[in-house]
């Protein structure tokens, strides 16, 4: 029988490459779709140039999936990033970006994808954020692409339902690089350490395997248990 294949969108680095490797290593034959042309997918895996907030790209790449691996089984929506600037100085451009790639790419990836996931009895999986239910300055862009992200999925997941399961990672603090946090940083945390891309990974495998049968439309808020955490002036 030919391998489960999983989507993983902005694999090229940090969580999302975190998530492809672990797939990859439970046995998932991997693509990984991401704009940065220097990126790689593991080994046994295909690699996509694709800006997964551009329409015909989008589709383009459904294609690919549906003509080389013939199936798809896991959509990880994962590609994303911040501008944080103050509200005056943020252009509708800048707004926009942010908001095409962290939700809009998941509608049009969904929409491309959603007769391979049928037939497969797939997952997705949306990567959103913290931030979608709590704030710094300056983040507005972000925050309304994650907090539309988790809406999007309990939408989905009523909309694709019983074929399609859909469900949402709401990442705290991933640092990529241990040696550079402090321990005060690790200790503000309840669960006494800053997050690592592995605990994405850790949970978006659970998300897209059998052990997780019985969960659609649901949120999971992996973030050391910070945002459980009240927080008043000394
Ligand atoms: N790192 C954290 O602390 C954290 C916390 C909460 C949520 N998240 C979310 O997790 C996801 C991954 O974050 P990360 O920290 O690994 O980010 P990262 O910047 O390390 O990696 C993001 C990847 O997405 C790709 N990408 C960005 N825009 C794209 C587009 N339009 N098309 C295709 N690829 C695109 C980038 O090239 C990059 O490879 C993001 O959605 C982010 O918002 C991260």
């Amino acid at each position: 029988m030919s391998p489960r294949v999983a989507l993983i969108t902005g694999g090229a680095k940090g969580i999302g490459a975190a998530i492809a490797a672990r797939l990859s290593a439970d046995g998932w034959r991997v693509v990984v779709a991401d704009r940065d042309p220097a990126g790689a997918a593991p080994a046994g895996g295909r690699y996509v140039v694709c800006d997964v907030g551009d329409e015909p790209a989008v589709a383009a790449l459904a294609r690919s999936i549906a003509v080389t691996e013939r199936r798809l089984d896991a959509l990880i929506c994962n590609a994303g990033f911040m501008i944080r600037k103050p509200i005056a100085d943020l252009s509708l451009a800048e707004w926009n970006s942010v908001l095409t790639t962290n939700l809009t790419s998941t509608f049009l990836l969904v929409r491309e994808a959603e007769a391979l996931l049928r037939v497969a009895k797939g997952t997705v999986v949306t990567i959103a954020s913290t931030r979608a239910a709590m704030s710094e300055p300056d983040t507005e862009s972000y925050a309304a692409s994650k907090g539309g992200l988790v809406a999007l999925t309990h939408a989905l997941a009523i909309s694709l339902g019983p074929d399609v399961r859909v469900n949402c990672i709401s990442p705290g603090w991933i640092a990529m690089r241990d040696a550079e946090l402090t321990p005060e940083e690790h200790a503000f945390h309840p669960a006494g350490r800053v997050g690592h891309t592995g605990d994405i990974a850790g949970m978006a495998a659970f998300l897209v395997g059998q052990d997780s049968g019985f969960i659609t439309g649901a949120e999971f808020v992996v973030d050391g248990g910070v945002t459980r955490k009240m927080v008043y002036p000394e």
